[in-house]
């Protein structure tokens, strides 16, 4: 009888997960714990994500690709939850091949969904489209852009449901299907992007099909059923890393709901988008930045509008990885890292980019909300109202200087202690990673059973 997850072999995954709105830092928690595990795994998201990964001096930017590639051969696994845009998957592994990175462990699902040009082309003028509705109703009502990173992500994913046009990885290599789908999947977009804009060009299917019967013949050999392949791992007794993509308040479902992207970001997403069930989870690692940050539209209660804020984003490189535009940026929200704990099981939060609030006199921390119906300690998963809320702070003392020095967490100066253990006590989950720099080597690790 295999073991159906009881016992030993539970103990075998850790789920990496962000705790806020995105580039906590998953990258280079995920490179930290790489070594200790047989293969990475993505679940959800596309090429709308970043995950900067510093080894040796040498920056890495992933957006398809696990971050455990750089795990020497190990698998790196795209799952069935991922939408794969094909041409940027192949740019991104030319891209890491051509700095020696070895790509051999690259495998990719075959029933991960295809990204393709008229998934961005939507994308861009479903933006456009929100933009134009909100500046032409009365008063500016209305959500406005989502502000999407335009990688397709939405229009993909509601393929996927939609189901009779989309493609999966498993089709590429099939150019009939990929011809017939496409051709079909033009039929219907261009009777619905032609009403969104009077320049748009009608879509080229023969064209569009060529380029994906092309990359399909170029990632063909690592396409797989990644499903059994990762239980197959499992039975072995190996163990498994999970990398979570965007965060858990962009999750669609968990999180500032429209203000999210269009997938289950949190670890309740490894299910649907692997198909290893949660029973398979030791740890889960929720990364949180010691601060927080936002890219796009959305409400976001501590955002900072002065210098402190400007400093910080400066100190802290805060520019997006895959769209360059400058990240917005506030006090750390305990109340929404709370929350997101909760919602993911954290056994342990990664606290990242303490080094950067070195210096900022006396930090912040939001500990409640005052909302129109009172004051509240709960998160408010709606982009609506969290948009009426005034965060309720404490003052921390100031963190002291020389962080990035530090390589173990006894040598963190007292008041950076401090706050590490106030994030503990509010969030009620042990911190068990501090980052005080991009380098591997400057990751704390503390208890990390
Ligand atoms: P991800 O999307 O969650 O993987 O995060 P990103 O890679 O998009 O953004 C995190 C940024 O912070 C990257 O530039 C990292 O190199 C950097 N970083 C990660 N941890 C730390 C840290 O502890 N201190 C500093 N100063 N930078 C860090
Ligand atoms: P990583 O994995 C930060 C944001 C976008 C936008 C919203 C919807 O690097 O943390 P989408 O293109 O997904 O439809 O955009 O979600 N967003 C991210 N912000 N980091 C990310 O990924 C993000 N992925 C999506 O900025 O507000
Ligand atoms: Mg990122």
């Amino acid at each position: 009888m295999p073991d159906q997850g009881s016992g030993r072999q539970s103990q075998q995954c850790t789920a990496v997960v962000g705790l806020q709105w995105g580039d906590e830092g998953k990258g280079k928690v995920v490179d930290l714990l790489a070594d200790a595990h047989d293969a990475t795994v993505r679940y959800n998201g596309g090429a709308n994500a970043g995950h900067s990964v510093v080894v040796g001096g040498e920056r890495y930017a992933l957006h398809l690709i696990p971050s455990g590639i750089l795990a020497k051969g190990k698998p790196a696994v795209v799952g069935n939850g991922v939408v794969v845009d094909p041409e940027k998957l192949l740019e991104e592994r030319a891209g890491l091949q051509k700095r020696g990175v070895d790509v051999s462990g690259l495998v990719i699902s075959d029933r991960a969904h295809v990204v393709l040009d008229y998934h961005k082309i939507e994308d861009g003028l479903r933006e456009d489209m929100l933009n134009a509705a909100r500046a032409e109703s009365s008063g500016g009502s209305g959500p406005g852009q989502i502000g999407t990173t335009r990688r397709g992500i939405g229009p993909a994913y509601a393929d996927k449901v939609n189901r009779a046009t989309a493609l999966r990885m498993g089709d590429l290599v099939r150019p009939e299907v990929v011809r017939e789908r496409v051709t079909l999947a033009c039929r219907l977009k261009n009777a619905m992007l032609s009403g969104l804009s009077s320049s748009f060009a009608p879509l080229d299917a023969d064209a569009i099909a060529d380029r994906a019967i092309r990359a399909g013949e170029l990632l063909g050999p690592s396409i797989r059923d990644t499903t059994y392949l990762l239980h197959d791992m499992l039975a072995q007794g190996k163990r498994l890393l999970f990398e979570g993509a965007n965060a858990t308040l962009l999750d669609v479902d968990h999180g500032t709901y429209p203000f999210v992207t269009s997938s289950s970001c949190s670890v309740s997403g490894i299910g649907p988008g692997t198909g290893v069930p949660p029973n398979r989870l030791a740890r889960i690692i929720g990364v949180a930045k010691a601060y927080s940050t936002r890219v796009g539209s959305g409400p976001m209660p501590t955002e900072l509008f002065d210098a402190v804020g400007e400093g910080i984003r400066q100190r802290g490189r805060e520019f997006g990885t895959t769209t360059g535009r400058p990240r917005r940026v506030g006090w750390l929200d305990l109340v929404a890292v709370r929350y997101s704990a909760m919602i993911n099981g954290a056994t342990g939060i990664a606290l990242t980019l303490l080094d950067v609030l070195s210096g900022v006199d006396r930090p912040r921390v939001c500990v409640a909300y005052r909302t129109p119906e009172g004051q509240t300690d709960r998160f408010i998963p709606d982009g609506s109202r969290l948009g009426l809320v005034e965060p309720q702070y404490k003052e921390l003392p100031t963190i002291e200087p020389g962080l990035t020095e530090c390589r173990q967490f006894d040598d963190l100066p007292a008041n950076a202690r401090r706050y590490v253990a106030y994030v503990e006590e509010f969030v009620g989950v042990p911190v068990v990673i501090v980052g005080v720099g991009p380098g591997r080597e400057q990751s704390l690790v503390r208890n990390l059973a």
